[in-house]
C-alpha cells in the first residue's frame, strides 16, 4: 500500500482524492493545502516545493500534482531529482500552458490546427497589424494570468484596448511581456483531455465546461462555471479526428522535440463545421472537467497514474466508463470573478442524497462549520441515465445548499441538450 500526497486546493483537487482513496492499493490520501472538504489536509503551499518534497519522502507518498503553477515552477523535476514518484509533466513540457507562444510557434511548426496568429511586444505595431486584418480577434498575454489574460473582442476598438491594457498598462504584469494576436474563431467549445506516458495517450471522457460568468456565455471568463461529461458535441467521429491529428501530434511532436509529455494533456478546442482547432494546452485536469469525468470513472485512477509515470500506458486496458452522464454545478461567491465575500457559513450538507457528491472548492472548515473562503466554492455533482436527468439531479440538490452570496448558473448542460 501506497499512500498519496494530492496538490492543490480546488474542486478538482478534492475530486482527484475522492477517487484515489477508492483505490484497494492507496492507503491514505493527504492533500496540500486542501479545503474544507478534503481529508488529511497537510497546511504546506502548493509554491513550497521543498516542503512537499519533504512530506512526501517522510511520508511514503505517491505525489499527484493538480494545479499549473507548481507544475510550471518544476515541481516534476525537483521530486524525480529526489528519486520521488510523482505523476505530472516536467517544467519543460509545461512550456505548452505556461507560455502560450510558445504553444502557438511549437502548434505552427508541427502543423497542428489552431487559430492564425502573430506575436508583438510593441503596442503600434500590434494596431497596425489588427487594422489589416479583415476579421475579429482574439488577444492573449503569453504568460500564465490564471484565465484572464484573453480577451475575445468584437471590433478593432476593443482590440486596441486589449493591447493597451495587456502590454502597456501590464494589468497581468510580465505575463503579458508579449502578446498573440490571433484570429477569433466563432464555434462550439469543448474540452477534450487524455493521459499520456510519453509515448501513447489515452483519452478520458469527453467533456465541455461553461467558462462564463453568466447564463448563456455572457460576461467575464472565469475558471469554469460547471461542467458535464460526456458530451454529445464531441461524437466520436469528431473524437477521433481530436485524437489523432491534435493528442497523439502532440505528443509525438513533443517526443520529437526531445521532451517527453507525462501526465494529463487538456487542448481546449473550438470546433467549427466538424473540423476542432486547439484554443489552448493545459497540461493538468481541467476544474471543474475533473468533477464529473471521475465521477464516471469505473477504472482505477491510480493505475494509470503509475501507467503514465513508468511509460507502461500502452499495455493498459482502456479506461471504463459508467454508462450514465455526470454533471457539475459550480456554486460560486456573488460577484466573482471580481470581488466577493468570504467567511459565510454554507449549511445544507446533510440534505444531499448520497450518490451526489458536493465537491469543496473555495471553503474551509472551521469549529466543524463550513465556511466560503473563495469565488468558486463548491461543485454539486450528479449523476444520471441521462443529460438531462443527471442536470436535474444537479440542481435538485444545488438548490439544498445556502448561504449569504450563493451564485450559480442556471443552464448548466443546456448546450448539450440541444444536440442531442
Ligand atoms: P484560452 O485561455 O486561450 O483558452 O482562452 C480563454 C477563452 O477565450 C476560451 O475558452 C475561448 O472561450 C476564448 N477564446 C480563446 N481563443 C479564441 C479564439 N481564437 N476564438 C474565439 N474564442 C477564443
Ligand atoms: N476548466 C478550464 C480549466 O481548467 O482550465
Amino acid at each position: 500500500m501506497v499512500n498519496v500526497l494530492v496538490v492543490g486546493s480546488g474542486g478538482r483537487e478534492h475530486a482527484l482524492s475522492w477517487k484515489l482513496s477508492q483505490s484497494p492499493k492507496v492507503d491514505t490520501v493527504f492533500t496540500a493545502p486542501g479545503n474544507g472538504g478534503t481529508e488529511n489536509n497537510v497546511s504546506i503551499g502548493v509554491d513550497d516545493l521543498d516542503g512537499l518534497a519533504d512530506f512526501a519522502q517522510k511520508n511514503n507518498c505517491f505525489t499527484v500534482v493538480g494545479p499549473e503553477d507548481p507544475l510550471a515552477a518544476g515541481i516534476v523535476d525537483k521530486f524525480n531529482q529526489k528519486n520521488l514518484r510523482v505523476f505530472g509533466p516536467s517544467q519543460k513540457a509545461t512550456q505548452l500552458e505556461s507560455s502560450k507562444i510558445w504553444a502557438k510557434n511549437f502548434m505552427k511548426r508541427n502543423d497542428i490546427p489552431t487559430a492564425e496568429f502573430e506575436i508583438f511586444d510593441d503596442a503600434q505595431k500590434a494596431q497596425d497589424y489588427v487594422k489589416s486584418l479583415d476579421y475579429n480577434v482574439v488577444v492573449k498575454a503569453d504568460g500564465l494570468a490564471a484565465g484572464k489574460g484573453v480577451i475575445v473582442c468584437n471590433n478593432n476598438e476593443e482590440a486596441f484596448s486589449a493591447i493597451d491594457t495587456i502590454l502597456v498598462k501590464k494589468t497581468f504584469g510580465d505575463a503579458g511581456n508579449r502578446i498573440i494576436i490571433e484570429e477569433r474563431i466563432d464555434g462550439i467549445e469543448a474540452s477534450y483531455i487524455a493521459l499520456s506516458d510519453g509515448d501513447v495517450a489515452i483519452p478520458m471522457a469527453s467533456s465541455q465546461d461553461h467558462k462564463r460568468i453568466f447564463d448563456n456565455d455572457k460576461g467575464p471568463n472565469t475558471g469554469g462555471m460547471g461542467a458535464y461529461s460526456p458530451t454529445p458535441i464531441v461524437d466520436d467521429a469528431l473524437a477521433k479526428k481530436i485524437q489523432e491529428k491534435i493528442i497523439d501530434k502532440t505528443i509525438q511532436a513533443m517526443k520529437n522535440e526531445g521532451i517527453s509529455f507525462k501526465g494529463f494533456l487538456y487542448a481546449g478546442v473550438m470546433i467549427r463545421d466538424g473540423e476542432a482547432s486547439v484554443l489552448e494546452y493545459n497540461v493538468r485536469m481541467g476544474d471543474p472537467e475533473c468533477q464529473p469525468i471521475t465521477m464516471r470513472m469505473n477504472s482505477d485512477l491510480y493505475d494509470y497514474f503509475v501507467a503514465s509515470i513508468d511509460g507502461k500506458l500502452s499495455s493498459m486496458p482502456p479506461i471504463s466508463w459508467k454508462n450514465q452522464s455526470a454533471v457539475c454545478v459550480v456554486l460560486a461567491s456573488e460577484g466573482y470573478p471580481e470581488s466577493y465575500a468570504k467567511d459565510e457559513e454554507i449549511t445544507g450538507f446533510d440534505s444531499i442524497p448520497n450518490e451526489v457528491h458536493v465537491f469543496h472548492a473555495g471553503t474551509k472548515k472551521i469549529d466543524g462549520k463550513i465556511l466560503s473562503n473563495g469565488g468558486r466554492v463548491l461543485g454539486v455533482t450528479a449523476l444520471g441515465d441521462s443529460l438531462e436527468s443527471a442536470i436535474n439531479n444537479a440542481y435538485a440538490a444545488a438548490e439544498k445548499i445556502s448561504w449569504s452570496h450563493k451564485y450559480c448558473r442556471k443552464d448548466i448542460g443546456k448546450k448539450g441538450l440541444s444536440y442531442l
